[in-house]
């Protein structure tokens, strides 16, 4: 691990069932023009906060954090935002509030802003994956086809949603968009177990009479993912950070790097992308405007217990009153008016 880990991508041998065997490939591929070359400022006035075997945590603006990296250097994104959804998400360490209530034009802007310096940073052949709601999700599927990134999938991760909303279909999933920079370096496609009833243990479908020509490890994925579990601190709930599935970022780095590859994750949160990253050998880097205690907490294992609700966590993290609020009287931030 360099001191420092504004660091390159991947320089380990990706395992045999990567699409681009070797890293003379990578490097072969030819690089976006619409790529903007961007000298990298130094990580020098960054507030390092944290450091393990394989990343770096800092505390302070995402913006500052990309506008330190050098283009074409990191394998994976993935970034999970506010999704300006009126949540307090705290302060910064200098007392200023989070902002997590544009008016909706500002936050697709913000979004802009970020979303170009992570396609800046992204190599040949990385891949980007943004979770947010589907109705910014498809600005920001915009913004990145404007970057000249190549769309992959638009992943439906199923979520428990909240109340009915009226005069709307009841919403039951978040996006999880996934590009790369151009044709991908690794593309690891997962098996899932073939589903079976909870209470009888029998298969759920009859798959046409063709059951026993399925592959005995599993179903192939699809772009619908209905076994994402949600995910609740139990020892931090007084802090408004949620927390993503290990699961989801298992998946997503499963599919997208191999070990040694370099990983930034611009909204910290509480750290599931660094812990999964650290687990599984990747190298990471990432930040938190707010409180970085909770994730620094969770990288040493201070704090791995974890509550699962039945419910699902469509609310991110809002108390049951807001959420009434938002389904009732203010559908307009979940959906376009
Ligand atoms: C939805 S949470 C991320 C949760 C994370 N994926 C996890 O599983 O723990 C978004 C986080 O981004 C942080 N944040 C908001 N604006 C930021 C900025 N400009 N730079 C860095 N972090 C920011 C918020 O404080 C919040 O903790």
């Amino acid at each position: 691990m360099p001191e420092d880990p504004v660091i390159q991508a991947s320089t380990a041998p990706p395992p045999r069932d990567t699409l681009h065997p070797t890293i003379g490939t990578l490097l072969s591929m030819p690089l976006l023009s619409t790529k903007v070359s961007h000298g990298a400022r130094t990580m020098q006035g960054m507030k390092k906060v944290h450091s393990t075997e394989h990343g770096s945590l800092y505390q302070g603006d995402c913006l500052e954090l990309l506008a330190a990296q050098p283009d074409d250097s990191v394998a994976v994104v993935f970034a999970d935002p506010p999704f300006n959804l009126g949540k307090d998400y705290g302060t910064t360490h200098h007392g200023n509030r989070i902002s997590d209530d544009m008016r909706d034009l500002e936050y697709v802007d913000w979004c802009a802003k970020w979303v170009k310096e992570c396609a800046r940073v992204l190599a040949p052949g990385g891949a980007i994956w943004l979770y947010n709601l589907p109705k910014w999700n498809i600005d920001i599927g915009h913004q990145l086809n404007e970057l000249g990134l190549m769309f992959r999938h638009w992943v439906a991760v199923d979520i428990k949603m909240l109340l009915p909303i009226p005069a709307r279909l009841y919403p039951s999933h978040y996006s999880l968009l996934y590009y790369t920079n151009g044709k991908p370096r690794v593309f690891d496609r997962p098996r899932i177990p073939i589903p079976v009833c909870r209470h009888c243990g029998g298969d759920i479908r009859d798959y046409g009479g063709h059951r026993n020509k399925l592959n005995p490890q599993g179903l192939n994925l699809t772009d619908v993912w209905t076994d994402i579990p949600p995910v609740r601190h139990a020892r931090t709930k007084t802090r408004a950070a949620n927390q993503l599935s290990e699961k989801m970022l298992e998946r997503v780095l499963s599919i997208s790097s191999v070990e040694a590859d370099l990983v930034l994750d611009p909204f910290g949160g509480s750290g599931t992308t660094y812990v999964v990253a650290e687990r599984m050998h990747r190298n990471w880097i990432g930040i938190e405007l707010g409180d970085t205690k909770p994730i620094i907490e969770r990288l040493r294992g201070e704090s791995t217990y974890v509550h699962r609700p039945r419910n699902g966590d469509s609310g991110k993290g809002m108390t049951s009153a807001r959420k009434l609020r938002l389904t009732t009287e203010e559908p307009s931030r979940l959906f376009p008016s």
